[in-house]
């Protein structure tokens, strides 16, 4: 059974958009299955940053009873899965994003992970995200306002039946002035999973030579980095499965692996020649 992770924040512009992209991207080089939803029904942003500007059925239409969620899924960056939401304010205004829980619920079992990238602020389309949701990942700024927003996310969610597992820090400058990661533990009660640092590389995403995730284009910028570790923190050790799954992918991972297991063999054909 996969696991349906909100992404979410009381603010916007704190980075949901483009950690649900790059996580996404991570926990499929990773070997999982990953499907990403744009839960911001209003303000689509996902479908920008993956390339994909115009999908003939989206959420919306689901939400409006008219397509099934199969038809509104497209194939996305490195084997993900994606569920796009319009980007026509018609379709956004008569969609009913109350029906969301059940969509989703629809394909839980078809991926190992399904992320939902949410609005921001706590109202119903919010709501819509967090009720269909098992999990929350807190994305916050360390900035009193920020973390004073996100605790309301915290509080609606849990109200909801969605268990909030971390947080993630975004645009971290390791300034004075910044919330200490270890206080904001205390005031959130959760820990941190993540802390992404300001990068240049993650802004320029969305510039218009070179809209694409920073883990396709630059995945040794810190930024992606510290995005890796939260994926290797929410999936555990990599299991031999997941290795076959990534080695179809043909990706990074796979590499690896395939030249630790060449080292492997060649050890043992050493010591056999040795007898
Ligand atoms: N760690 C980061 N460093 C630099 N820019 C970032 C970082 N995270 C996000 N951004 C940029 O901030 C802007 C807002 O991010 P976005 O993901 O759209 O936020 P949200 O979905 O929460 O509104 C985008 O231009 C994005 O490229
Ligand atoms: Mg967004």
């Amino acid at each position: 059974m996969g696991r349906i992770i909100a992404l979410a924040s009381g603010k916007g512009g704190v980075g949901k958009t483009t950690i649900t992209a790059n996580l996404g991207i991570s926990l499929a080089k990773r070997g999982k299955s990953v499907c990403l939803i744009d839960g911001d029904v209003a303000m689509a942003n996902l479908s920008l940053l993956l390339g994909m500007h115009s999908s003939p059925i989206t959420l919306h239409d689901v939400l409006l009873g008219e397509s099934t969620i199969h038809d509104a899924t497209y194939d996305a960056p490195q084997g993900m899965k994606f569920v796009p939401s319009g980007l026509s304010l018609e379709s956004y205004k008569r969609a009913d994003s109350e029906r969301l829980e059940n969509v989703v619920e629809e394909i839980k079992d078809l991926y190992d992970f399904i992320l939902i990238d949410t609005p921001a602020g706590i109202e119903k389309n919010v709501l819509s995200v967090l009720a269909a949701s098992d999990e929350v990942l807190l994305i916050t700024l360390p900035n009193s306002a920020s973390i004073a927003d996100v605790l309301k996310t915290k509080i609606t969610a849990q109200r909801l039946g969605a268990k909030s597992i971390g947080i993630i820090l975004n645009f971290v400058y390791e300034e004075k002035g910044e919330i200490d990661r270890d206080d904001i533990m205390k005031m959130l009660e959760l820990p941190v999973l993540a802390s992404i640092p300001y990068d240049s590389e993650v802004r320029r995403s969305f510039m218009q030579d070179r809209v694409s995730p920073v883990m396709l284009r630059k995945p040794k910028t810190p930024a992606a980095i510290a995005i890796q570790r939260l994926a290797a923190k929410l999936t555990g050790p990599i299991s031999m499965e997941d290795v076959e799954r990534a080695k179809s992918k043909g990706n990074i991972i796979s590499r690896f692996f395939g030249a630790i297991g060449g080292i492997f063999k060649r050890k043992k054909k050493v010591k056999k020649d040795d007898k």
